[in-house]
């Protein structure tokens, strides 16, 4: 399970980033949980174009690409602070990040009642149309004395809280699985006529089970990702490790929403060319999560030519540049093998050939603006 936790609080010294980071390590084992932080995000402005606020899409991205959300809220006033409400409002904006996210409240104060008022004004918000949330109920996670909760190694000391801590995390874990089973399985069933995974499709060269055709995309060694021909993101292949790490919420997303808008002018310019015709493929090669990657966008078409969708076909090639350098194949020395021609013949149009050319590619211009979608 995969959880961010967002600091509410601009400060440089916050009991409530001290609480998040020891959710973080007590319960290493049950999620991974990511510690974001509001003050990386400018100040809410509706005038500030957001094509311009990477940081921004950064958060957005991590919350999408998150199973559920937890906030940690000081009280300012017997309300939330300013940093975290408007870093909800750049969340609400556009993107509407938090729709239908499962998100758990805990906060930290000085005083006795744990930012209980706070806590409340922020239920209350997370409930509106724009952030539409859905808030762990029935579990109340209220901190106060802070100063004498934390060890000075960030231990809770309060046995009390912990336990409260624990029985409230126990439940939103519950909670954020029963989501996921929900994403999973979709509510489909109740307005589409259901296609059993056994069902047979008949292409001309073949037919193969709905199941065989997922399995396939899965076991390719290349991650696939497809964005249709309303511009949305529609499929991406569930391989292990993929170079992209996608969300299934993130399906159904807008190719604005689901790119940083520093790459969006170069994947526009890619699909432009795509539907008009006068390309078919282009492709790049960059270094991503330390691995030589290469990724190649195709235009797929009907058989009358007919734009359906951009594919992004993506993945990590070291091993295939290491076995060309070395000109051995599973260990065994190419030479001997009659593997050696066809691999010789083949040189022009590989993965390495592709690194090379790819400098010369207008495509390589985008790759430093690209990298960020990959974050
Ligand atoms: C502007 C401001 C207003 C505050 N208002 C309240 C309040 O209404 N209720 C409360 O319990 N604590 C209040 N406090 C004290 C906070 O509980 C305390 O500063 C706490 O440490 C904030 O959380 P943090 O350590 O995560 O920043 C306020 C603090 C500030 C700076």
């Amino acid at each position: 399970m995969k959880l961010v936790a967002i600091v509410g609080t601009n400060a440089d010294f916050s009991y409530n980033r001290k609480l998040l980071e020891y959710m973080k390590w007590h319960f290493r084992r049950a999620a991974e949980i990511e510690v974001l932080e509001v003050k990386q995000l400018p100040p809410f402005n509706e005038d500030l174009p957001y094509s311009e606020q990477t940081e921004v899409w950064r958060f957005n991205n991590k919350i999408n690409n998150a199973d559920g959300v937890i906030i940690a809220t000081p009280e300012y006033d017997h309300s939330i602070p300013a940093a975290l409400k408007s870093g909800l409002e750049w969340l609400s904006y556009k993107h509407k990040t938090m729709k239908e996210k499962p998100v758990m409240i805990v906060g930290v104060s000085y005083g006795t009642q744990g930012t209980s008022r706070a806590q409340q004004q922020l239920r209350q918000m997370l409930l509106s149309p724009d952030l539409n949330s859905n808030v762990l109920p029935g579990n109340e996670v209220l901190i106060g004395n802070a100063a004498k909760t934390f060890d000075k190694n960030g231990f809770v000391t309060d046995i009390k809280v912990v336990h409260n801590l624990e029985d409230s995390f126990a439940a939103f874990n519950r909670f954020v699985k029963s989501n996921m089973r929900y994403l999973e399985e979709g509510d489909d069933n109740m307005t589409e006529p259901h296609i059993s995974s056994e069902a047979k499709v008949q292409f001309r060269t073949g037919s193969l089970k709905v199941k065989e055709i997922q399995q396939i995309f899965n076991t390719l060694p290349f991650e696939i990702d497809f964005i249709d021909d309303t511009d949305h993101f529609a499929y991406y292949s569930d391989k292990p490790n993929r170079e992209h790490v996608r969300h299934p919420s993130e399906i159904g997303e807008s190719v604005e929403e689901c790119h940083p808008p520093k790459a969006l002018p170069a994947v526009k310019a890619i699909m432009d060319s795509f539907k008009l015709g006068t390309k078919d493929h282009v492709e790049r090669c960059l270094p991503l999560n330390g691995h030589k990657v290469w990724i190649n966008y195709y235009a797929v078409r009907d058989e009358n030519g007919r734009y359906l969708g951009t594919m992004e076909f993506t993945g990590n090639v070291g091993h295939l540049v290491n076995l060309v350098k070395d000109g051995k194949f599973d260990g065994f020395p190419d030479a001997t093998s009659g593997a050696s021609k066809h691999d010789d013949d083949s040189e022009a149009t590989g993965p390495v050939a592709s690194e090379s050319a790819d400098a010369t590619t207008g495509a390589s211009e985008h790759d430093e603006e690209n990298e960020d979608k990959t974050e």
